[in-house]
């Protein structure tokens, strides 16, 4: 289940290859920056979950070159919006409920990669810079949770340096 490593820095390879060091990186790692990272098999333990952290809706997305009606150049440019550097001012909470995806997160000047397969849930704090791919299997099919009205506003860097949930991340790690 759960692959972690540092991300190669090889701009040279497409984005979707795994870019893999060779460096790992453990969930005690993660969880100093704040990122949950946990395997769930069952659909009511995610409900849970949700209750739990007070997420009352979701919604399910499937990425494939079929959500862009067969056009690669659109899906292209949709993966280089995921994959650009970002933050929102809410947590992001992803399951994996088929398919592959990558989650960055920024961890100093190195990306620390996390591969989502089925099970996978995945909690970035609000405020933590990171970004999101397809592997180069180009699917994923994966649980949104949100609290009342999604608010997936992505801010970029450096813009959002100065916003202030970028300083309260800070501030918690
Ligand atoms: C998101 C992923 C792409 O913001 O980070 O939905
Ligand atoms: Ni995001």
């Amino acid at each position: 289940m759960v692959e972690v490593y540092i991300h190669d820095n090889d701009n040279s390879v497409d984005f979707r290859e795994p870019h893999n060091s060779g460096k790992k990186v453990d969930l005690a790692a993660l969880d100093k920056i704040g990122v949950i990272y946990k395997h769930i098999t069952k659909q009511e333990d995610v409900d849970a979950l949700a209750k739990e952290r007070d997420y009352k809706n979701h919604d399910i997305v499937n990425i494939n070159i079929d959500t862009f009606k067969g056009d690669s150049d659109a899906m292209l440019n949709q993966l280089k919006i995921f994959y650009q550097e970002h933050l929102h001012e809410d947590e992001e909470i992803r399951y994996c409920m088929d398919g592959e995806g990558y989650f960055d997160v920024r961890l100093d000047d190195d990306w620390v990669r996390c591969k989502v397969a089925p099970g996978d849930l995945l909690i970035l704090p609000a405020g933590i810079y990171h970004r999101f791919t397809l592997t180069n299997t180009n699917h994923i099919k994966a649980l949104r949770l949100f609290k009342d009205e999604p608010k997936w506003q992505a801010y970029n860097r450096p813009n959002a340096d100065d916003l202030p949930i970028r300083k309260e991340y800070l501030s918690s790690i």
